[in-house]
């Protein structure tokens, strides 16, 4: 029997396909990207349906072989894809068909594209969470270790990008820490989510042969089996969670791009950038930019914008598939590769920051950045902080008029602002004192910044 149009579903049909519809619906331009990870739940399907005698012995080998020969046809490139068999499901598919005839035909039992994309994708968001759960855990490494190196540099802290208080570039990197800590958690925690089976859903209701989902399960690797059929073939929710984490991992690594794009300009002049990150101006011959940076910031834009584009994908739709749900790859995709490109290319960059000390220890000073200290000093002089607050504002009135920093005040000029100040003040108010003072948990000082990274490193094992 020959149908007039797509041989795998044609049957009810009277005219062929319009060309540009067929173009229109296909998709198998991008997701040929699930090709293998179809094949593997095909393999385990094939494999159930024998065990419960859905196929015969001779059947299951054929299509093995069968999809294994599709498979090498794909990995050296050989493959004939074509956009006429819409998807990559129909692609090989109907490849199998052609190798192994009739035993090809039947491996479609107890199934439906829906379940089987549906399976597909997980198994591909499965593999590459774990990789860039790597690359993550590459990077927070890597901060830990410049922390650690860096944990003495004194730098300017900042609130509205105006210097602050002293703080040191150790803990500043570990700021960073703290958030890719936190995007690890979360990419970790919604594993398990992805990690659920949907095959076994078929069409929307389930089917009506003898299948075994725990044995499926078991052969993939899946950790828990979906709980409702019609839930199973249209729930997104795993790659919109996935997407969401992404975008967080891109804000955070947009924020470290801002900072270092701001510390390689001349003006700030913190860090060098590695020249191997870097690239020069045609016309500029002094320039070296910091083109990582500002490209990594440049796409956090894109992955915001799949989170989006998978949110407002989902909202109208009703149960269960819809064919909308074919445009949930694009964006999942390019959010998967834009964050693995993004964090290797981080891991890579960072242990190769070089820090301008000098550069950053004089700019500390700058801004009357202890003058919290110096208020702190006379509070424990015994004045209440409000108090210590207004006669260090005119101490810092005073240092802009005669152009000196706090610390460079003689005695009696700090004297004239109050009477209880000794000449232990210029420990408490250098930057030094200013950041071994803040030693707690959380707190900047050294000491505090080692501890930090031994407790970081163990929750990162
Ligand atoms: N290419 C389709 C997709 O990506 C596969 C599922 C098609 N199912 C259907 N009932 N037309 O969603």
């Amino acid at each position: 029997m020959t149908s007039k149009t797509n041989h795998l579903w044609g049957g009810r049909f009277n005219e062929p396909t319009d060309e540009f519809v067929k173009i229109f619906s296909a998709s198998i331009s991008f997701d040929k990207a699930l090709a293998l990870y179809d094949i593997e739940g095909s393999i385990a399907h094939a494999t159930m349906l024998n065990e419960v005698e859905v196929l015969t012995d001779f059947e299951l080998k054929e299509i093995l072989d069968g999809l294994n020969q599709i498979k090498s046809e794909i990995i050296s490139g050989e493959f004939n894809w074509s956009t006429d068999l819409e998807d990559v499901h129909m692609n090989i598919e109907s490849r199998l068909t052609e190798i192994c005839g009739e035993p090809g035909k039947k491996l479609h039992t107890g199934r439906s594209r829906n379940d089987q994309v549906a399976t597909d994708i997980r198994l591909y968001l499965r593999d590459n969470v774990v990789m860039i759960n790597q690359e993550l855990t590459k990077l927070l490494n890597a901060l830990l270790d410049l922390a650690e190196q860096e944990n003495n540099t004194i730098m300017p802290g900042y609130t509205h990008l105006q210097a602050a208080q002293p703080i040191t570039f150790g803990h500043h990197l570990l700021a960073y820490f703290e958030m890719f800590k936190r995007d690890r958690e979360r990419l970790q925690e919604s594993f398990k989510r992805i990690n659920t089976m949907p095959l076994g859903s078929a069409a929307l209701a389930g089917t009506s042969y003898p299948i075994n989902r725990e044995r499926t399960a078991e052969l993939l690797g899946f950790e828990r089996i979906s709980q409702n059929s019609l839930d199973a073939v249209s729930d997104r929710d795993f790659a919109i969670e996935f997407a969401s984490n992404a975008s967080l991992i891109m804000m955070h690594l947009s924020r470290f791009s801002e900072e270092l794009i701001i510390w390689s300009s001349a003006q700030f002049d913190f860090i060098s950038l590695p020249d191997s990150f870097c690239t020069g101006s045609s016309i500029m011959p002094q320039k070296k930019n910091p083109d990582v940076p500002e490209l990594v910031r440049g796409k956090t834009g894109r992955v915001t914008g799949n989170l989006i584009s998978l949110l407002t994908l989902m909202k109208g739709q009703p149960l269960a598939y819809n064919k909308d749900n074919q445009e949930d790859k694009e964006p999942l995709f390019d959010s998967v590769e834009t964050i693995y490109s993004c964090l290797r290319i981080f891991a890579d960059m960072v242990p190769k920051i070089q820090a301008k000390k000098e550069n950053m220890l004089n700019s500390a000073i700058k801004g009357y950045t202890t003058a919290t200290d110096l208020a702190d000093y006379l509070v424990k002089q015994g004045l209440p902080f409000r108090d210590a607050h207004d006669i260090v504002g005119k101490a810092v009135a005073y240092g802009i008029k005669s152009n000196k920093d706090l610390s460079e005040f003689t005695l009696d000029e700090l004297q004239e602002f109050n009477s209880k100040i000794s000449s232990e003040v210029f420990d408490a108010i250098s930057l030094k004192g200013s950041i071994n003072s803040r030693d707690h948990l959380g707190g900047t000082s050294p000491k505090q910044i080692l501890s930090a990274i031994k407790v970081g490193r163990n929750s990162i094992k």
